[in-house]
């Protein structure tokens, strides 16, 4: 079994007074020696985050494919390393859908984010309608070999199954779907990485609660999750990372 890893993403929320929250998940997270715990504040947060996070993982919710140049409000995976992130998150849906990002353009910055020496979780997931034509698996597995780069070591290249009717929504995938997309997950690595795609992490997302997270690390596969809003308060995250131990 892999080591279960909890990343909270603030999305766009979040200010220098929210980062008190983050003091709780630091020591709730220095108390679990068995689970590896990150959060990944706004850009603006991210310096602030890893002066106070104590041994805490910092990470971005997005980086630019290039190291530098002509590409106004957009940072590089050097730029984040040198402020403190050690993770980022690419391909969420949510930029999937808001800043139209593809597949190769999202695989070309998960390529820049381990260059740097980023550990980097990649993102995919169905939406409903999707799901509704019995197409989840397909879509994601398309998601699986258009963004996922080919090289990376182990331990840098997390996985994050979102469905996208699950985020923010309330609606959790239930065990068996989550048990069938992640195991389907675990294949198609197996194929396309052999006996090292077994070390890849896949993590769940999607309305993941303090009340909900035991049942759905206690799916197979499930080597952690990706949580949104109940993030944002360590009372609501700090229960889910109890939950992973
Ligand atoms: P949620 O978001 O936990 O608020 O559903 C998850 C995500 O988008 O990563």
């Amino acid at each position: 079994m892999l080591r279960k890893l909890v990343v909270g993403n603030w999305k766009m929320n979040g200010s220098l007074a929210q980062l008190a929250e983050l003091s709780a998940i630091v020591e709730a997270a220095r108390g679990r020696a068995d689970v590896d715990v990150a959060v990944c504040p706004p850009a603006t947060l991210i310096a602030h985050a890893a002066a106070q996070a104590g041994g805490l993982a910092i990470g971005a919710q997005d980086v630019h494919c290039n190291p530098h140049g002509a590409h106004t409000g957009c940072v590089s995976a050097a730029m984040l390393k040198e402020v403190g992130a050690s993770l980022v998150i690419v391909g969420h849906s949510e930029r999937r859908q808001d800043q139209r990002e593809r597949d190769e353009e999202i695989r070309a910055k998960a390529e820049a984010a381990l260059a740097a020496g980023l550990q980097t979780i990649v993102c995919v997931g169905e939406s409903d309608p999707d799901r509704q034509a019995g197409r989840a698996v397909e879509v994601v597995t398309n998601q699986l070999l258009g963004s996922l780069p080919d090289s990376w070591s182990v331990g840098e290249l997390v996985l994050a199954y979102e469905p996208i009717w699950a985020i923010g929504t309330g609606k959790v995938a239930t065990p068996a779907d989550v048990a069938e997309m992640h195991a389907a997950i675990r294949r198609n690595l197996a194929q396309r990485f052999g006996e090292r795609g077994a070390s890849i992490r896949i993590l769940y997302g999607g309305s993941v609660k303090a009340d909900n997270a035991a049942e759905l690390f206690a799916v197979p596969d499930v080597d952690g999750a990706l949580v949104g809003g109940a993030s944002l308060s360590a009372a609501q995250f700090v229960p889910i990372i109890q939950a992973a131990g």
